[in-house]
């Protein structure tokens, strides 16, 4: 019952968006608030969880109460900071928006302005750190309960965010996966959000429009029950 049912629990969430350098002053990066993973750290928090959250690049947001605190960079550090604290928790939350790319040269000094326009910029291919946690835990490299992604969708003439959700979750392998519609000033820098909480049990559960908070207190009730039954 509310609100101790995660007491016991050991959650890690991963939140933010992730910066990767061009140069010592340069990056490439994404809007990403972080309001929705600090929003799963606090509710998890308050629910009794012994929380890790690890955050990439926020807005100015309190770290919740009883929350430890993994700041960490660009997606690499993100990546070797998710496995390790991965193995042996109850449910490992993806909530980061993680880059895709990154420079294939990180530049040591300042680049400078020139008369003539500049180099493109090359790119490379980031690891995609959910994938990796779940084959981690395929290869019984790692142990973790339950493994929950989030994906940001537009729907397009051929298939509504719920259909993309639905491969997605297929494709990643991940337990559960919040699937956000986006676009048109929802989801990233707001305050509200909604979607859909889907599960590989098959389970569907729309999220209506609201506060982030509630889509958090949705999926720890979700994550709770799960838990639970395991
Ligand atoms: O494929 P897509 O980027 O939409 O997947 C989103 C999910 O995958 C989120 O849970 C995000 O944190 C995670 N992700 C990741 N590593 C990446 C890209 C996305 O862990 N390089």
């Amino acid at each position: 019952a509310l609100p101790w049912d995660l007491e016991g629990r050991r959650v890690v969430i991963s939140a933010g968006g992730t910066r990767e350098s061009l140069d010592p002053v340069r990056y490439l990066g994404n809007r990403s608030s972080g309001r929705q993973g600090y929003a799963l750290a606090r509710i998890a928090a308050h629910r009794g969880a012994d929380v890790t959250l690890v955050a990439a690049h926020t807005a100015d947001l309190i770290t919740p109460a009883g929350v430890r605190l993994i700041k960490v960079g660009t997606a690499e550090e993100m990546r070797s900071v998710m496995l390790a604290e991965a193995d042996g928790a109850d449910a490992v939350v993806m909530a980061a928006a993680v880059a895709d790319f990154k420079p294939v040269n990180r530049v040591e000094h300042k680049i400078k302005k020139t008369e003539r326009d500049p180099e493109p910029v090359a790119l490379a291919r980031n690891p995609d750190i959910l994938a990796e946690i779940v084959e981690a835990r395929s290869a019984g490299k790692l142990s973790a309960s339950l493994i929950v992604g989030f994906a940001a969708e537009t729907g397009d003439a051929s298939s509504s965010v719920l259909d993309h959700g639905r491969a997605k979750l297929a494709r990643k392998g991940c337990d559960m996966l919040v699937v956000n519609a986006v676009g048109e000033g929802m989801a990233f820098e707001v305050e509200d959000n909604s979607g859909w909480l889907l599960g590989d049990d098959g389970t569907e559960e729309r999220i209506a429009f609201g506060a982030k908070s509630l889509l958090a207190s949705t999926l720890w009730d979700s994550v709770g029950r799960r838990l639970s039954d395991q």
